[in-house]
């Protein structure tokens, strides 16, 4: 592929990259030429399934959900085990819980990176309710089964500190994280019968309590628990969980801090602390942040976002997870290649991302048309 011109180009080939990396198992992997990424992530998987669900790639979607569920439901007695072993007296350890990540046939990974990580769950349920919207309104018995599972490990893990969504932090609770669990219990109550969604409105209305709670006392919600910085990933309260209004005073102090502090032209960084890679500006959060602009109705500024990310894609068209030209620590660039080499490009979850803020955007383009005719 030649220099990517325009965003129909970009469209197509965002949708190229990412049922050509779709394994025959349904997952997808998160980078098909980075070697630590050769997994599929819960996390990354939701929001690649979601973007191929907004270009009517259902088919996609299911098959990656099924994978899931299938994941969920071989693994499940590490949901029975649980309560026990949390009330055992013995250190936590890791392979209690479910992964944050499986090789594409659906193995654990089983390397000392962090793998105790909850956001996935909470996201996959979002991912199914999104399937259940707009591909097919009824809940397979197979996927059924499984949502049972996660509401279960959820009401179990939910307030145990676990690793944020960057895979960091394992001894603190996370407000992103818990945005993804909420949304996610919100969207799936819908759909289940009437004792589950009892349960899962119960524990969606507490967790956003407990989120309350947590708002810093300048006013914002903070990275962890007891922090004073921000990061990005908490604009997931808001886009796409919707667990939060995207008015809400505390919200946009939040994103104000974003905007001030980690936004450098239409690039956001991770947090202002980050060095991964020296800490450079990540493709999806410019997406997230796009959406957000775009729900409080700053239609011209989600353009730009979506603009910064078409300019930021390699020769062939590639979208990396993160460009290194305004980073925090450069110092940081070279140990980081060494351990693992360049950047991940492309990152399926960054093409993912741009597909659904085009998406967002064509959509209330075309209600604005309408709305004049
Ligand atoms: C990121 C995770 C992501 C994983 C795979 C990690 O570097 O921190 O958020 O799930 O890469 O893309």
């Amino acid at each position: 592929m030649d220099q990517i011109q325009n965003i129909d180009e970009m469209v197509s080939f965002s949708k190229q990259i990412i049922l050509g990396n779709q394994h025959p198992s349904g997952a997808y992997v998160a980078s098909p030429t980075f070697s630590q990424y050769s997994y599929s992530w819960l996390r990354d998987g939701t929001y690649i399934a979601s973007s191929m669900i907004s270009i009517g790639e259902c088919e996609s979607a299911s098959k990656y959900i099924t994978w899931v569920s299938e994941v969920i439901y071989a693994y499940r007695e590490k949901v029975d085990r649980l309560p026990q072993l949390l009330v055992s007296g013995e250190p936590i350890h890791n392979n209690w819980f479910y992964s944050a990540r499986y090789t594409v046939n659906g193995d654990e990974d089983v390397s000392d990176w962090p793998n105790f990580q909850i956001d996935g769950y909470g996201s996959w349920l979002w991912l199914v309710a999104q399937y259940l919207h707009t591909c097919n309104n009824e809940l397979r018995e197979d996927w059924a089964g499984s949502v049972k599972i996660v509401l279960r490990y959820l009401e179990i893990v939910w307030k145990l500190p676990n690793s944020d969504c960057w895979e960091e932090f394992p001894d603190q609770i996370h407000p992103a994280t818990l945005a993804c669990l909420a949304g996610g219990l919100i969207a799936i109550t819908d759909y289940l019968d009437e004792d589950l969604a009892k349960r899962s409105k119960a524990l969606s209305d507490e967790i956003k309590g407990f989120l309350y709670d947590s708002v810093h006392n300048e006013g914002f919600f903070p990275k962890y628990i007891g922090s004073n910085t921000i990061d990005a990933s908490l604009l997931w309260l808001t886009v796409p969980y919707g667990v939060i209004d995207a008015k809400d005073p505390v919200m946009t102090r939040t994103v104000k801090k974003i905007e001030t502090e980690i936004k450098i032209e239409g690039g956001v960084k991770r947090y202002p602390q980050d060095t991964y890679y020296g800490g450079g500006r990540w493709i999806i959060l410019s997406a997230y942040l796009g959406l957000y602009y775009l729900k409080i109705g700053k239609v011209k500024k989600a353009e730009e976002q979506l603009m910064w990310i078409l300019q930021q894609a390699g020769d062939g068209g590639e979208l990396p997870e993160q460009v290194l030209d305004q980073v925090n620590d450069s110092s940081m660039i070279e140990p980081w290649e060494s351990q693992w080499g360049r950047v991940a490009s492309p990152l399926l979850w960054s093409h993912a991302m741009f597909l659904i803020l085009e998406h967002e955007l064509s959509v209330y383009n075309q209600q604005k048309e309408k709305s004049h005719e």
